[in-house]
């Protein structure tokens, strides 16, 4: 992440300012011309939200926030101003700029800034002509604000640099990075950030019997592997880990049940957004040094056709010793899951969450806004999260996993099938996957915000990180509340 953003006690000579107001009377009248002043009234007044002028060694935005609106809703629009003001920077080539808030609404400095570095975020690693020209051009954000933290300064740029690692692992091709490129990711993140990355190879996973995972595997040319990620700092005040689970499909072809078009395919390299996202949750953990005890498992492979690959009719064998007849390979996920959700009973969990972009039918039902949440870790856990959800506009829906939607799995000659039928596909992958649990537990289905195929402000375009914040925001609030 090129920007840096710091606390200044001083408003810096050439520095362009951006100045959020709730008001009119707030605006500092020394800073502009009675002319300057008669506009920029008439132009608040005709419900423009963000001004610009220009000051010929630097640019003012002044940016009116609607104190009609919730704080949330107030946060989450300047987050979208934060954005449409990269584009500003870009236009006037404006590297430093300065941010005052002086709304008198908390945090609405932290909420602008937020969104201007997400929306900064650019993914050009593969662009090899005028590359200078496409980047971004801002690299010093300074707070003039007395009642920031340098905590709260610090905590943004740790959570910052989270997402973007998470995006970049997201967005980077499937024929750049297969299982084992992913692990060397999460070994050298693991490094410099300070958790620990444990990563199983092939004859590991097959020591241990994870039947999921070496039948998605089969026909690939690429060895699974199984990653272990922890954050266990000495004052952690949960004595029971916190599991988070994340689909790791380097690639999904849908194997022997092969993607029916052609474009159904062709953004499958988002199918390990889940294991990134947890990556991503343990990265920020252990650069805020939080309080927490955090494990993540990524079960990663990519789904292939091959001579040998598995197909459709086979009996697979999973890691709990359970049988499942496959009747469709484009259901893997759950059965990568499936294997990581059993190996998470060791650590006797307080609550396991896992993240997948699992269905299409989860992206038809709630789109790329929100992610589908079901399972039974309760109303209290679920509703922190809603919350959450609200706090970073990472929102969740959630569904219900009442029992009579797993009778579609019943297998004639095995224990289950892993498919259920035409309907209510996002519940039915959710009541396979229970199957494999036996703690607290919540699933995420992330297929609809993970990645997105047109810009949506500082989100972006291609892989958003979802999650990263929300999930980041939640454990933090359950938790260093008790530290
Ligand atoms: N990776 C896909 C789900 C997906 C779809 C993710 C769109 C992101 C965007 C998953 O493995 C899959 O193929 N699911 C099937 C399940 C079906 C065969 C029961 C689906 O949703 O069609
Ligand atoms: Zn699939
Ligand atoms: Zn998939």
């Amino acid at each position: 992440m090129k920007i840096k953003i710091s606390k200044s006690a001083i408003v810096k000579p050439g520095y362009s300012l951006v100045a959020i107001i709730s008001d009119f009377s707030q605006l500092p009248a020394d800073k502009f011309s009675d002319q300057e002043l008669g506009f920029i009234k008439e132009k608040l007044n005709n419900e423009n939200q963000l001004i610009e002028i220009n000051k010929y060694d630097h640019w003012v935005f002044i940016y009116k926030t609607d104190t009609t609106k919730k704080d949330f809703e107030q946060a989450e629009a300047a987050r979208k101003i934060g954005d449409k003001l990269v584009s500003a920077f870009k236009e006037n080539n404006i590297k430093q700029i300065v941010v005052e808030n002086l709304s008198g609404i908390d945090g609405l400095e932290l909420a602008i800034i937020e969104g201007i570095t997400l929306g900064s975020y650019q993914f050009l690693k593969h662009k090899t002509k005028d590359v200078t020209k496409k980047l971004n051009t801002l690299e010093v954000i300074d707070i003039f604000c007395e009642n920031t933290t340098d905590k709260q300064v610090e905590d943004l740029s740790a959570i910052c640099e989270a997402v973007y690692w998470t995006r970049d692992l997201v967005n980077e091709p499937a024929n750049y990075q297969s299982a084992t490129q992913l692990s060397e990711e999460f070994e050298e993140m693991g490094k410099k950030a300070g958790f620990s990355v444990k990563v199983l190879h092939k004859k590991e996973i097959e020591d241990l019997k994870m039947g999921g995972l070496l039948s998605v595997n089969q026909g690939s040319v690429e060895p699974p592997t199984f990653n272990i990620l922890e954050w266990k700092p000495e004052n952690a005040v949960n004595t029971k880990p916190i599991v988070l689970v994340g689909k790791g499909l380097t690639y999904d072809t849908g194997g022997y049940s092969l993607k029916p078009t052609k474009d159904s395919m062709d953004y499958m390299k988002c199918d390990m957004a889940g294991g990134a996202l947890v990556a991503g949750v343990v990265a920020a953990l252990t650069s805020l040094k939080a309080a927490i005890h955090v494990i993540a498992l990524v079960p990663s492979t990519d789904n292939r056709i091959a001579a040998n690959a598995y197909s459709p009719g086979d009996v697979i064998t999973m890691f709990n010793g359970l049988k499942v007849e496959v009747m469709n390979c484009d259901a893997e996920g759950r059965l990568i899951l499936a294997d990581a959700l059993s190996y998470a009973a060791q650590y006797e969990p307080e609550l396991v969450m896992d993240f997948a972009t699992l269905t299409g039918a989860a992206a038809r039902l709630v789109g790329p806004k929100a992610a589908c949440v079901l399972g039974n870790a309760g109303e209290e856990i679920v509703n922190q999260i809603k919350q959450s959800g609200f706090t970073t506009f990472e929102r969740i829906v959630e569904l219900p996993i009442w029992d009579d939607y797993a009778d579609g799995l019943k297998s004639e000659i095995a224990d289950m099938n892993n498919v259920a039928g035409p309907d209510a596909g996002t519940i039915t992958a959710t009541k396979f996957l229970e199957k494999f649990t036996s703690y607290p537990w919540l699933h995420f289905d992330i297929a609809g915000p993970a990645y997105l195929l047109r810009r949506d402000s500082y989100r972006g375009m291609g892989a958003t990180a979802y999650g990263v914040r929300l999930i980041t925001d939640f454990l933090r609030k359950k938790f260093e509340a008790k530290s």
